[in-house]
């Protein structure tokens, strides 16, 4: 059955890790059903602005709807992809802001769409893009990709111990093109020893990793977003895998160090400064009240840090950086008390 609503992880928590502020600007990277970012105008009203931006434009047209109650306040909604995080500021000089958000992943929306092929309870066609504008879809890598490749991909990116197994009978089975027939082939393999957890869960999970380059496309993105932050701005991210969490935690501990040479060098030579500091040292993760309401909010992890200053100047950048010339900029601004800190990219 095809849901009509999503309900937003972590609500409130991510409100508060925010910080967020009446006058406030915001970015929201995954705005999909609009849950989190019509919470953050609410609460940055009244004068807040919000940049949401979606790789999937269905997702962009629904939270459209949802934040068009909030349309009083500054809104854009960009259908782009979060690896162009810095550019899309640069194009609608927006930055430095108060906080950005990462509500990783695909909504509930996504995942009950059969046109979309994200999930093995309804048979549809294995596609799994975010966007219709990406090339490679899943089918495209069960049905070309040679075995070791394809292997690697569920080892790497579903940590899937029975890679070698579940690649060898897909190539077998060639063509795959539907979502159940994979997760048949992947059931005939392994069989149903994983309890509750369907048994092509990690499989799934491994090729919509693949097909949308998520990792990659996160590492890239979460050090874009610390350069796009003010003084004492605020980064929040929401996973909801081990292997999202990892590397947002190891990027926020990396960044929160003043040096980052080897435990063994004799001295310091890396001249790495701290460009963040945890907000919480602690994950933040769902009540149970929270999981029995919205069980699919059970495996997120919430992580948050702080923008803090390695840099002696402050610095104005809307007078390096132009709006492009058709842009509407009623209401827009510059907000007057977030203090800038010397923005280290370069428009493109
Ligand atoms: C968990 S949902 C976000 C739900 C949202 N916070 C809400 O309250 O409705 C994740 C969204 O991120 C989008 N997304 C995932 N990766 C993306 C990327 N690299 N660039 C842009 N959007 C992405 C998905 O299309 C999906 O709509």
């Amino acid at each position: 059955m095809t849901k009509t609503t999503h309900t937003p992880v972590l609500l409130q928590e991510t409100i508060e890790a925010l910080a967020v502020q009446p006058g406030g600007r915001y970015i929201d990277c995954t705005v999909g059903g609009g849950g989190h970012a019509a919470a953050i105008l609410k609460h940055s009203s009244p004068g807040g602005q919000l940049l949401g931006i979606d790789a999937d434009p269905d997702a962009l047209k629904k939270a459209n709807r949802k934040l068009a109650p909030h349309y009083s306040s500054s809104i854009l909604l960009i259908n782009d992809n979060f690896v162009n995080l810095q550019n899309i500021c640069i194009k609608y000089d927006f930055f430095p802001v108060h906080g950005i958000l990462f509500d990783l992943g695909l909504s509930s929306l996504q995942l009950s769409d059969r046109e979309r092929g994200f999930s093995f309870q309804q048979d549809s066609p294995l596609d799994m893009r975010f966007s219709p504008d990406q090339d490679i879809t899943a089918a495209d890598i069960v049905n070309t990709f040679t075995e070791n490749r394809l292997a690697s991909i569920l080892a790497t990116f579903g940590e899937e111990s029975y890679s070698k197994q579940i690649a060898r009978n897909i190539i077998r089975e060639r063509p795959v093109t539907s979502t159940r027939q994979l997760a048949g082939i992947v059931e005939q393999t392994i069989g149903n020893r994983r309890g509750k957890i369907h048994p092509a869960t990690k499989t799934f999970q491994a090729l919509r990793i693949a097909v949308n380059q998520e990792l990659k496309n996160l590492q890239s993105a979460l050090k874009q977003a610390v350069d796009i932050l003010g003084f004492e701005g605020r980064l929040v991210v929401i996973s909801y895998h081990s292997l999202e969490d990892r590397i947002v935690k190891q990027f926020m501990r990396q960044e929160a160090k003043d040096c980052v040479c080897p435990p063994e060098a004799p001295k310091c030579i890396c001249d790495h400064k701290a460009s963040l500091r945890l907000a919480s040292r602690k994950v933040i993760t769902p009540s149970p009240a929270e999981i029995y309401y919205n069980p699919r909010s059970r495996s997120a992890k919430l992580r948050v840090a702080e923008r803090v200053s390695n840099q002696s100047e402050y610095f104005d950048a809307t007078e390096e950086y132009s709006l492009p010339d058709d842009f509407d900029t009623r209401g827009w601004r510059k907000p007057a008390l977030l203090k800038k800190l010397k923005v280290t990219f370069s428009a493109s």
